[in-house]
């Protein structure tokens, strides 16, 4: 009897650990609560209500799994650590003529909440079926609930016929051949900053591929994409119900060759986290910060510390979530891609901490919250 009872509890404790496991493990296998490996890569958090909801790009088995079979995935949170799958968010469509229809490539989503209209808007980078990577569009749609489903309402090269306020007016007018657009030396890097890319694609629109979005205090969001053949980050400010883009808009850290884009915003001062760009294989991490969303940006160089910084533990930032109810908390964000096997791609949260005004991110194999500093 006693051995029957002692079983039943290890079989009670052992169920809690795998279900509500408080605690983080970088790069294993994460199971939600119907004990499956969470989807949701390249992803985003929203805190509404008292709830965290993380939407990600749902993905599938093999090499095929890296294109959008399905679409947006969303699961839901009180405490960060045990997740429900809500289902499936933005769903791809069957319509061949459809931007999103089945085939196409769905990354980062990121949804913000539009207090004013009370709807919850979604944005994610959108390449169009067939096209590989040439498209470089960025798409939103639109929910009454956070969980959805989604509208999908229209994608854009945003910026179109408009200038970034910190371009020189000099810089307008000169001719962009097809020749100079690919030279890769450094004085075609000054060409670059000195917006080469920017003329070209000043009638079409502006490339959007690897994005995040940004709320600021004041309610003003934000879209942080790689622009210009991914060499430089572009900044835009959104309308004022979040689905469009006022026209206003700057270049961030000038043929320095970044993407995935993250934004915080600490003690008054915004960080930036991105990556080198070497397609789905891990590189360095890189920091940025400003006492203005518009820059000037600084470079604070590889935030990450330890054994495998410079290949940022072998994953690739997406977001940096502030710990809501816990001041100077946040998480860095990141993905350890399977290319060959998209569906098995891992999650590495760390703590994202501050040296002064330095970000820093160091390993863990396992971490809490209640490990970090007090609330
Ligand atoms: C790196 C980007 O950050 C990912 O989102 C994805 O676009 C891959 N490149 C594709 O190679």
């Amino acid at each position: 009897m006693r051995k029957q009872i002692l079983f039943y509890l290890l079989t009670v404790i052992c169920s809690i650990q795998a279900y509500g496991q408080q605690e983080f493990r970088p790069g294993s296998l994460w199971p939600d609560q119907d004990g499956k490996h969470i989807n949701a890569h390249g992803g985003g958090i929203l805190y509404h209500g008292d709830t965290y909801y993380w939407f990600g790009e749902f993905k599938t088995e093999g090499k095929a799994g890296n294109k959008a079979l399905v679409g947006v995935s969303c699961y839901s949170s009180k405490d960060l650590y045990s997740w429900k799958n809500e289902g499936i968010a933005l769903r791809v469509e069957n319509d061949s003529t459809s931007e999103i229809t089945k085939g196409c490539v769905i990354e980062r989503p990121k949804v913000i909440y539009n207090r004013k209209t009370k709807k919850f808007v979604l944005w994610f980078h959108l390449e169009l079926k067939g096209q590989g990577y040439d498209a470089a569009r960025t798409a939103v749609a639109v929910s009454d609930h956070p969980t959805g489903p989604y509208r999908y309402i229209q994608s854009y090269r945003p910026n179109s016929k408009t200038w970034p306020i910190n371009f020189d007016k000099a810089w307008q007018t000169k001719a962009v051949k097809e020749s100079d657009l690919k030279a890769h030396t450094d004085p075609w890097r000054k060409e670059v900053a000195e917006g080469l890319f920017v003329r070209r694609d000043f009638e079409k629109g502006q490339m959007s591929r690897d994005m995040t979005l940004f709320v600021d205090d004041d309610g003003k969001a934000y879209h942080i994409h790689a622009a210009e053949e991914n060499l430089t980050l572009h900044i835009s400010e959104l309308s004022d119900d979040y689905l469009s883009f006022t026209g206003k808009w700057a270049t961030l850290a000038p043929a320095g060759h970044n993407e995935a884009p993250a934004l915080v915003k600490r003690n008054g001062k915004y960080f930036l986290i991105t990556s080198g760009c070497t397609g789905w294989e891990p590189n360095a991490a890189r920091s940025f910060v400003s006492n203005s969303i518009w820059g000037p940006w600084i470079s604070l160089g590889n935030p990450a510390r330890g054994n495998n910084a410079e290949r940022t533990f072998e994953s690739q930032s997406t977001f940096i979530l502030p710990v809501h109810g816990r001041k100077d908390q946040y998480i860095f964000m990141a993905d350890r891609w399977v290319p060959e096997n998209a569906i098995d791609g891992r999650y590495i949260w760390l703590p994202l901490t501050f040296e002064g005004d330095k970000p820093v991110i160091k390993w863990f194999d396992q971490w809490s919250l209640k490990q970090l500093a007090t609330p």
